[in-house]
């Protein structure tokens, strides 16, 4: 049903033509990769630790974005959709613990912060700021990039034997079902009357999402430097915190709701 809402608030949003064509390309493109993934030998394990840990890395601090674009003077008059970004960094904010947890249960360490993963920020840090709806735009692309036609070989790459309910709870989390943030997102975009300037940066924000996102997909699901440049190549980030990991429950995130 949430699906299906959601395709109807897109189609009736003029303007949006072009951010549904980056989220299907996308979605494709995807599919594509893991196709391949699928039919390979890689070693499963590896690749769902380099896939956890490129997400630990990515999403920590990622409340600051949105905090940030909610700041944004584009959103004065815009106080639903600044609320709306504030709520979701609150949401988000220690997921990155999860992958870490999930991690941890399998007996596996955070792995260093690939290459592409500091790229992302770097970018993103930069202009976040000044063209907020260019970070949403990526935002949109990274929620919605595991449904369509990606959705089938999503579910195909999970079903290796060592997962469980202990060790994929990031995932879990974010599946469309538990957490709709991909229609959520649209909904909230869909309805805020942006300029046609904003909308332009949310679809380039999409397909610099796209790009970088893939690129870390690709880091994940191919660890042979012979088959992929940057497979061994990693970039300073702030230090792993064990600890930290250790001491996080899933009851941490609802405590710090009602907190
Ligand atoms: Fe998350």
């Amino acid at each position: 049903m949430i699906l299906q809402s959601t395709v109807i608030v897109w189609e009736n949003a003029s303007g949006f033509t072009r951010m549904q064509d980056t989220i299907k390309e996308a979605q494709q493109r995807f599919a594509d990769m893991l196709i391949a993934f699928n039919a390979s030998d890689v070693d499963k394990r590896q690749t769902y630790q380099r896939y956890l840990s490129f997400q630990y890395h990515l999403t920590r601090g990622v409340q600051q974005y949105f905090m940030r674009i909610a700041a944004s003077d584009k959103l004065a008059r815009k106080r639903k959709l600044r609320k709306f970004f504030y709520d979701f960094a609150n949401e988000e904010e220690l997921h990155y613990l999860v992958a870490g947890s999930d991690l941890a249960a399998l007996k596996m360490k955070v792995l260093p912060q690939p290459f592409e993963v500091a790229l992302w920020h770097s970018y993103f840090d930069r202009v976040t700021d000044e063209r907020p709806f260019l970070r949403v735009g990526a935002a949109i692309v990274l929620e919605n990039i595991s449904d369509g036609v990606a959705r089938p070989h999503v579910k195909q790459a999970l079903s290796s034997d060592f997962l469980d309910r202990g060790n994929t709870k990031f995932l879990v989390l974010h599946q469309h079902e538990t957490l709709p943030h991909g229609d959520q997102l649209i909904e909230a975009i869909t309805q805020a009357d942006l300029s046609d300037a904003d909308i332009d940066d949310l679809c380039l924000g999409a397909q610099q999402g796209m790009v970088m996102y893939l690129r870390m997909a690709q880091w994940a699901l191919s660890p042979d430097p012979a088959d992929n440049l940057g497979a061994n190549v990693y970039a300073p980030a702030r230090a792993v915190d064990e600890a930290e990991i250790d001491r996080f429950t899933m009851r941490d995130l609802a405590a710090v709701e009602d907190s």
